[in-house]
């Protein structure tokens, strides 16, 4: 069947030199030989290195690495075949004397694949995309001998091989100059992870625990006692680290230390990791010819004592230098022999350190070949006698059969936690400073594992230096990181097209769904299930048709959605969303958004952004107001790529005004967006001529001059709202006018008629079963009017009147059952009993509503709640200081949220704190701002109390003019008398009156 995907590959194009003017030299027989030799030697080298050769071109070849499979190292790899294929082209016969040389390209990227063939017919591999362009552009500005690689390519293999930076070069097919790099040669370290931490070893973040515990395992062997630990985690989680670590730290009373490693492309050499140890500790070098590696081996076991020809035999046979005739190993049987290595390899470390303690390492056991594990088996058994730590790491798919006994301590790693994560991320980025929404972004995608966040940090430092082609360069998962992402998905086989589809359903997918879009058999399908969750790239739970699967790694499943192609991909989505539409409709109710989701991606959009309307209105409905501003913002954009008609328009202004709404909510009134947001509704209100958008497109714009400290714009908006409701007659539209209005006559100070038009509004909302109406503003006008009311009645003196409004405010806020409408009639039934003096109410109520701002995220109630409870705290004498400190800090936070609104209020609570902690003079400057800002922003309300408390703390200052004091509260007295503010002239008259009282008992003492 043919079968494409998008992934990752290294493509490598090498080309004969002068060709040409060989052709013109040679005999056509001689240079046919030439050129078959030539391929030859590129067949061998490129396949005995894994790579697969797609094109022959005369005297040239393509090949990628990392295709049909990825293997974890493809970029290196294909570097190292490089050197091998010109060293050994180089070694070719020389026509005429002439050495062949070679010219070669690199390139690292995305390509697509096409799989045309069942591979064995020899029908080309179809690849499409610019990476092997790339290649072959570089072949061509090789010097004759040399490796040129992309940038990419250098970046994946940093640190294993040394480059030369060739500068930028322009290319024929590429808009912006190319990076080249030079190859110079293979860095002189064994390991990847050697490679790694060289240069960079960066500080060991956590596992304090983990290393408490192989240091304990390292006394006990140093004192006599062997000990074995198994380092068991996922690939990138910091078992090398670990053991670095430990190597570092011990490595001035270890008298050994040997680090075996396996490899995943030498999974099948006999005894590879133990030789390639040897070949490091006996020096060897790339370059050495097969005698000097006899001599330095010679020198290697004479210093180590070894002289029995069998042991001598063993030696040069593990590290393929040719052995001495008559050696006594040609003799035995293939039992006899193994046997023989593998005693003669473990008395070596004994004959290296006779009395030990010695560190011994088997690295990356799940890639172990069978005679190195039988050798770890028999090193395990005889640990207990000597004074060894042997130390072996694996992936947890990978469960060794010692692994078992008791003797062995089993050191799983897991995750690092979110600080740890950080700290991570901030080393590698270091003087980089990440913004913190970036940095968070990085922990939430690495997920605890350290080597996904190093290069993600990586990657996003490098991105934002030289910036991203695609913008979205912190989404994206590294190319560092994608060969190995990729491998361990390749090496599932046919199974891996099942995490294909799983991925396309997203992070976690119910086997039920899978099932339903995949057209396979079900025992396949579940065999294949059980392969994904044997490799330990998915977790499972429950058993099939009610399992659910999840995938470890977020990266992991996007490696998997990323091989899938952009067409296939819409397909899938399609399917799936006409799996959940039809098969599981409860999904259009309860999750609206995922299917929203699947149709989007399926490029459905038409069908989409209902949907997302929907999901933003349902967030809306539970006041989950972040959620609802994201859908409704995703069905606005979708929207407005369509072409605009009546209907477009209509819902263009439903999504703007929840927008504004759930903006408003979540972020507060006044911040850009909304304003933004309402503007383009009323334009197209206008437009229109549409009355009922028009309605909540004013409202909205109300709501938010309120805040601003606009209460003649806001008024202005109000009586719109007002004149609209006249007109349709609407319950929804007069009570929301009405309660718009009395609000804004609450704030001025015109009680009388305040009080009118909010008992109206309510009255009329309870006739009207109001819960039931169209809610045009962020919150429930019952409970928006009852709140303001309740402020009317208490000014007013109707103290029974504003208890029971009190009461019925928060029952019915409670029934409403909306985090956001009670939340709000907390607030505002705090900010009541604040002014009634009743300090310990406060603090009940705005605990409760604190606790609901935070869960939510509604930061201006949170703030509102938050300053009222300060404030109560400082009245009842608990840690005046820190009520002050905190009712201070909230002022600047007001002004940042845009709230100029109730700005008198919070100073003049500030100054009755100032005054309580004894720094009156700096009362009597906050109370003199705060009356300068009821003025300002028309909050008239205040006033009364404000003259009140500036008489307060005029009497507390030590030069305070005769008759201040009376002024002050005869100011009060007026404004209170005006706005038929009976409680609050009664309190300023009552102290008026004691001043008199005083007065003249003052004179005559
Ligand atoms: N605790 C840690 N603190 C800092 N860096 C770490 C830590 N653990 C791992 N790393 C880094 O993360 C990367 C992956 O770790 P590594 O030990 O290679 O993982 P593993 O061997 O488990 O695949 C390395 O670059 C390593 O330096
Ligand atoms: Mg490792």
């Amino acid at each position: 069947m043919h079968r494409a995907e998008r992934r990752q590959v290294t493509a490598l194009i090498c080309d004969l030199v002068g060709s040409v003017s060989l052709t013109v030299r040679l005999d056509p027989e001689d240079m046919t030989s030439v050129i078959d030799a030539f391929l030859t030697t590129c067949e061998n080298v490129i396949g005995r290195h894994g790579g697969a050769i797609t094109q022959y071109a005369g005297d040239g070849v393509l090949a990628y690495f990392g295709y049909p499979r990825a293997g974890e190292d493809d970029a290196a790899t294909a570097i190292r075949a490089a050197i091998a294929l010109r060293d050994a082209v180089g070694r070719l016969d020389a026509p005429q004397g002439q050495p062949l040389r070679l010219r070669i390209g690199i390139a690292t990227g995305l390509v697509v694949v096409s799989d045309l063939m069942p591979r064995a017919d020899g029908r080309p591999v179809d690849i499409v995309g610019e990476t092997p362009n790339l290649a072959a552009r570089l072949q061509s500005i090789a010097a004759p001998d040399s490796i040129v690689v992309a940038r990419t390519t250098k970046r994946i293999a940093r640190g294993m091989f040394d480059f030369r930076d060739l500068g930028t070069f322009a290319l024929k097919g590429f808009a912006a100059p190319v990076e080249a790099f030079e190859v110079l040669e293979e860095a002189a370290v064994a390991s990847r992870f050697h490679a790694r931490i060289r240069g960079e070893s960066s500080p060991l973040v956590g596992r304090d625990q983990e290393l408490a515990r192989l240091f304990d395992c390292w006394a006990a062997a140093r004192f006599g006692s062997g000990q074995v630990v198994l380092l068991h985690g996922e690939p990138g989680i910091g078992k090398s680290r670990l053991v670095e670590e430990l190597r570092r730290r011990v490595a001035d009373v270890s008298q050994l230390q040997m680090i075996w490693h396996c490899s995943p492309t030498r999974c099948d050499s006999v005894l590879y990791p133990i030789s390639e140890q040897l070949a490091l500790i006996a020096g060897f070098d790339r370059t050495d010819g097969a005698a000097t590696r006899r001599d330095k081996l010679d020198r290697f076991m004479n210093a180590h004592g070894v002289t029995d020809t069998t042991a001598r035999a063993v030696l040069a046979d593990v590290l393929g230098v040719a052995p001495e005739p008559d050696n006594p190993l040609q003799t035995m049987t293939v039992e006899k022999r193994s046997e023989v290595t593998r005693e003669t390899l473990l008395r070596l470390i004994d004959m290296m350190v006779p009395t030990g303690p010695a560190l011994l390492v088997l690295e990356d056991a799940h890639w172990s070949d069978t005679t190195t594990l039988e050798l770890l088996d028999r090193a395990i058994q005889r640990a207990a006698q000597r004074r060894w730590l042997i130390v072996v790491t694996a992936r947890l798919e990978y469960e060794p059969p010692w692994a078992a006994s008791p003797k062995v301590t089993r050191l799983p790693l897991g995750r690092l936690s979110h600080g740890d994560a950080e700290r991570i991320c901030t080393h590698v980025a270091a003087s980089a400073a990440l913004p913190a929404a970036t940095l968070r972004q990085i922990v939430n995608r690495g997920e605890g594992i350290p080597l996904f966040l190093e290069e993600l940090a990586k990657y996003v430092v490098e991105a934002s230096a030289a910036p991203a082609r695609d913008g979205h360069a912190s989404v994206a998962i590294p190319a560092s990181l994608q060969d190995s992402l990729v491998a361990r998905l390749d090496r599932l086989g046919p199974a891996r097209r099942i995490a294909n589809l799983g991925a396309a359903i997203g992070r976690r997918f119910s086997y039920d769904l899978l099932s339903a879009i995949v057209a396979e058999p079900e025992a396949r399908l579940g065999e294949s299930l059980d392969q994904l969750v044997k490799s330990g790239l998915v977790e499972s739970s429950g058993a099939p048709p009610d399992s659910l699967y999840t995938f470890k790694h977020a990266l992991i499943r996007d490696a998997a959605y990323e091989s899938l192609l952009r067409r296939e991909r819409q397909t899938l989505h399609g399917r799936i969303a006409a799996v959940l539409r039809d098969r599981f409709p409860e999904t259009r109710d309860t999750e609206p958004e995922l299917l929203a989701y699947h149709f989007t991606e399926s490029g459905a959009i038409a069908e989409a952004i209902p949907l997302w309307a929907d999901a933003g209105r349902r967030a809306a409905s539970r006041a989950a107001h972040v959620e609802a501003a994201r859908h409704l913002q995703t069905a606005l954009d979708l929207l407005r790529h369509q072409s605009a008609d009546g209907e477009r328009a209509d819902l263009e202004l439903e999504l703007l005004i929840g927008l504004a709404v759930s903006l408003a909510a979540s972020r507060g009134y006044t911040v850009p967006e909304v304003g933004k947001a309402l503007s383009e509704a009323r334009a197209i209100c206008d437009a229109l001529g549409n009355t009922a958008g028009l309605f909540a497109v004013l409202r909205g714009i109300c709501s938010f001059l309120i805040i601003a400290g606009d209460l003649d714009g806001a008024e202005e908006m109000a009586h719109l709202c007002l004149g609209i409701g006249e007109q349709t007659g609407l319950p929804e539209h007069r009570i929301e006018s009405g309660v718009a209005l009395g609000y804004i006559l609450f704030a001025r100070g015109d009680l009388p008629a305040a009080r009118r038009l909010l008992a109206a509004a309510v009255q009329l909302y309870q006739a009207s079963d109001g819960a039931r109406l169209p809610q045009l503003s962020s919150q429930d006008p019952l409970v928006a009017g009852q709140a303001s009311l309740l402020q009317v009645l208490h000014a007013m003196g109707d103290d029974a009147g504003a208890a029971a409004v009190a009461s019925d405010l928060i029952a019915h806020a409670r029934r409403l059952g909306r985090p956001f409408d009670l939340a709000w009639a907390l607030s505002w039934l705090a900010f009541y009993q604040l002014a009634r003096g009743d300090y310990e109410d406060v603090l009940l109520a705005t605990e409760e509503a604190l606790r609901i701002c935070r869960d939510h995220g509604y930061p201006l109630y949170q703030l509102v709640a938050g300053s009222l409870q300060a404030h109560a705290r400082g009245h009842l004498g608990r840690t005046p200081d820190e009520a002050l400190a905190a009712a201070s800090e909230a002022l600047p936070a007001f002004q940042t949220l845009g709230m100029m609104h109730f700005s008198c209020f919070y100073l003049g609570e500030v100054a009755g704190l100032q005054l309580i902690v004894g720094k009156t003079a700096e009362a009597m400057q906050t109370i003199d701002a705060a009356i300068d800002a009821a003025r300002r922003y028309g909050d008239g309300y205040f006033l009364s109390p404000l003259h009140r408390r500036r008489a307060e703390i005029l009497a507390a200052l030590p030069d305070t003019a005769p008759g201040q004091v009376t002024a002050a509260l005869r100011e009060a007295v007026t404004v209170a008398e005006a706005q038929g503010a009976s409680a609050f002239l009664r309190r300023a008259a009552a102290r008026l009156a004691a001043i008199d009282d005083d007065a003249p008992r003052r004179q005559s003492a």
